[in-house]
């Protein structure tokens, strides 16, 4: 990967894009699986998202957001602010179907959001970063990636 082009930049941006559309493809099967009332498939997939979203959030709170967070203070809390509210439904299910009838409606529910927090992040964060942030931080991004990995099958051949 070479340092001046900007395609570590890209590449970096490229990687949570691809994380969030592996995202969405699991809510909607979320949203098939409420439809056919089988929350244990709902739990099931619930936990797929949440291995998906782990390394995923942690490159966005300690590698972007905090560059981020100098331009856009509220912004930037109110994004951390839903990781913390989807990561608690989707951490009801850790482990285990959970058994609160109320569990399936409110998960819809996260999961909406996280539908909407995905495009605020693609459409606002992450073009603001790509017009903003110096090679050293897109370097200091990265560090946190090479930290967490990815559950991305096809980034794991990627990064080399
Ligand atoms: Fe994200």
């Amino acid at each position: 990967m070479c340092e001046y082009c900007g395609c570590q930049s890209l590449a970096t941006i490229d990687e949570l894009t691809r994380e969030h559309d592996a995202v969405v493809d699991l809510i909607a099967g979320v949203e098939s699986a409420y439809a056919a009332q089988d929350v244990v498939r709902m739990a099931q997939t619930a936990r797929e998202i949440a291995a998906v979203l782990a390394p995923h959030t942690e490159v966005e709170e300690h590698g972007l957001f905090p560059v981020m967070a100098e331009e856009f203070p509220d912004h930037i809390a109110a994004l951390e602010e839903e990781h913390r509210r989807i990561e608690s439904v989707l951490g009801e299910a850790a482990g285990r179907t959970p058994a609160d009838p109320a569990w399936p409606g409110r998960l819809m529910t996260v999961l909406a959001m996280l539908r909407d927090h995905i495009l605020k992040e693609q459409d606002g964060v992450f073009p603001a970063a790509l017009a903003s942030l110096s090679t050293e931080e897109w370097e200091a991004v990265e560090m946190v990636r090479s930290r967490v990995g990815t559950l991305l099958p096809a980034a794991a051949t990627e990064r080399n």
